[in-house]
């Protein structure tokens, strides 16, 4: 397994709206492991495709974080439905280092799509495990937590991310 690189906003990769997986070769199922070791050695709980700089509709996740690791989940072309309730909760993403924002979800999601073995697959999540979902689906449309940020907070990150550029 292999730690790969991960992409920080503005690279392009993130804002675009990622393609659905065809059937799981060999190079998406190392794909596979390779994200979930850097999920896991970058310390989040989730992480899309598109952050590895690989525009495709595949999610990794596991609300129990990298010191537990007991529940890893992967959906490939996944698709919210029956979304119900609103909680707010405070974000961050790997993506966008030292930013994080409140953000307002849905409390409860199902989520469909296909795992590692190609089964379709439907969970239902609330709590944690519902934001880390939509967070993660997000992604695979082109958005970030900046998108979801007030624009006063957006262009104070954007101001940050231009100076660390520069230097
Ligand atoms: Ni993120």
């Amino acid at each position: 397994m292999t730690k790969l690189r991960i992409r920080t906003y503005p690279d392009p990769v993130l804002a675009q709206k990622a393609e659905p997986v065809g059937e799981i070769t060999p190079e998406i199922a190392q794909l596979i492991k390779d994200m979930l070791q850097t999920m896991y050695e970058s310390d989040g709980v989730g992480l899309a495709a598109p952050q590895v700089g690989r525009s495709l509709r595949l999610i990794t996740l596991d609300e129990t974080g990298p010191k537990e690791r007991l529940r890893p989940v992967v959906v490939l072309n996944p698709v919210l439905s029956d979304c119900t309730g609103a909680k707010e909760s405070e974000e961050s993403c790997l993506s966008l280092p030292t930013f994080n924002c409140i953000v307002k979800r849905a409390e409860c999601v199902t989520v469909r799509g296909m795992d590692e073995q190609g089964q379709d697959i439907e969970i239902k999540a609330e709590g944690l495990l519902a934001v880390i979902l939509q967070h993660e689906i997000d992604h695979l449309e082109g958005k970030t937590l900046v998108n979801h940020a007030s624009r006063l907070k957006r262009t104070m990150y954007d101001t940050k991310v231009k100076k660390w550029l520069k230097n």
